[in-house]
């Protein structure tokens, strides 16, 4: 057997996984200050959480889940493939929509999708995901537009678009439809095979087909924006309305109709071109009337999913990925017995008044100190010697400007807990 994680999954670890952490750090604050409180599902759901809802035609339905058995031969689970559905079942379950309050939760999970792996494609991928229900006002899409986007710039990313489009409702859907498929006939002969397969049931999907033929029709097809009744059409005035006065620079794009079937009205993605094909930060929108595919009387919601890795894609792509992380503070360097006394106690006194410290435990010569010290990243190291015992001086290094100052032994502590609350 080849030791190796399966195809699409990957490890985490080492700094790569700190500067995830950092990240995710910031979404919870994030998510916080919005007023958005965590939830957590199974991994596992029942198959039909996902069949009945995400949609019989779309690719996670037909081809992208990973199913399980369950106690019963006939009972299958499946890994959870995307967060909405699984969310859906729990509220549901629990009764949370029954207060008729607008309530707000947020997950940090794995998914998983039976998909060909690429850069920003895995099978096991981690998805920040937003969902606020019993709330029908496009200000609530708006809300968490405005959530993304404030922590996408948290992190210093602002190389995204982001793309808006109201895929309408039942009433006004199936008539747009129709005028589709009146659009696409005579072109059907050169759509791609999947487009030709969509066109009977599922024809807003070809509007979403990367392929450049197919891209080239779709361009002209008739907009739903330009066919939606008036309460949608009023939504979407209303929501661009208040994206605008939140000084929210947005696209209108009628490509926007999302790869999962459960979407009324307002539909968005956050793209960014440092992603490449997989150009999709994130995506989202409203799904009123999902509750009704578990035979619940429908009441309102509305979400998004963020995909982890491509955010740190995007990051990486920038190059700020060293301005995000949280590095050690403080390098000690110990040369010698009687400075390790004296440092090994100030190393875990700062450690618990939140200072950032590492320390080599071990004794080493001067030399491979200091390039622990370097590689290390802190920004400062604290050397200490018998010579500087003797003179009752410390020298701190600043390890970026390269420049040193000397500290009175006796101050040391205080010195760099004062240090830490000014840079
Ligand atoms: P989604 O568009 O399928 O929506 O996924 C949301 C985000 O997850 C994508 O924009 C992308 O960043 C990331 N993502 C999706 N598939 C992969 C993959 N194979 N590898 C890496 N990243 C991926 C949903 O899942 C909806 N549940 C979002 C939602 C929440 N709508 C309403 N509430």
């Amino acid at each position: 057997m080849e030791l190796k994680a399966v195809k699409g999954m990957h490890d985490l670890f080492g700094p790569e996984l700190e500067r995830w952490a950092v990240v995710e750090e910031q979404a919870r604050k994030v998510f916080s200050n919005f007023g958005y409180q965590e939830i957590r599902t199974p991994v596992l759901e029942r198959l039909e959480v996902f069949s009945q809802t995400v949609g019989d035609e779309t690719d996670i339905v037909q081809k992208q889940m990973y199913t399980v058995m369950g106690d019963e031969s006939s009972e299958k689970l499946a890994l959870r493939p995307e967060g909405t559905a699984a969310f859906m079942r729990s509220v549901i379950e629990h009764k949370l929509h029954q207060t008729g309050r607008p309530q707000r939760f947020y997950y940090y999970l794995s998914m998983f999708r039976h998909e060909r792996p690429q850069k920003g494609r895995q099978r096991q991928f981690h998805q920040f995901g937003a969902e606020l229900i019993n709330d029908p006002s496009p200000e609530a899409d708006a809300e968490l537009i405005v959530l993304l986007d404030s922590f996408l710039r948290a992190l210093t990313i602002t190389e995204f678009e982001i793309r808006i489009n109201s895929v309408g409702c039942n009433d006004c859907r199936p008539k747009y439809k129709e005028l589709l498929k009146d659009y696409f006939r005579p072109h059907l002969a050169s759509l791609c095979e999947e487009c030709q397969k969509r066109f009977e049931r599922s024809p807003l999907r070809i509007l979403d087909c990367k392929k450049p033929g197919c891209r080239a029709i779709a361009e002209k097809a008739p907009r739903i924006v330009d066919n939606l009744d008036e309460a949608c059409t009023a939504h979407h005035t209303q929501l661009k309305k208040r994206l605008t006065s939140a000084g929210i620079t947005f696209v209108e794009d009628p490509s926007i109709v999302r790869g999962l079937d459960y979407y009324v009205r307002t539909a968005f993605e956050f793209t960014s071109n440092l992603l490449g094909a997989q150009s999709a930060l994130a995506g989202g929108g409203r799904y009123d009337g999902l509750s009704a595919r578990f035979n619940e009387p429908p009441f309102p919601a509305v979400g998004f999913g963020m995909g982890m890795e491509r955010v740190m894609l995007v990051l990486e792509a920038k190059k700020a990925l060293g301005d995000i992380v949280q590095v050690p503070l403080y390098y000690f360097a110990a040369l010698g017995p009687a400075a390790f006394d004296i440092l090994y106690p100030l190393s875990l006194s700062l450690k618990r008044r939140g200072v950032k410290v590492e320390m080599m435990y071990e004794q080493k010569k001067l030399k491979d100190l200091l390039k622990a010290a370097d590689r290390s990243g802190a920004r400062f190291t604290v050397m200490l010697g018998d010579r500087e015992l003797e003179e009752g001086n410390v020298p701190l290094k600043n390890m970026k400007e390269r420049t040193q100052e000397n500290i009175p032994l006796g101050q040391l502590e205080e010195e760099l807990f004062r240090r830490t609350t000014c840079v």
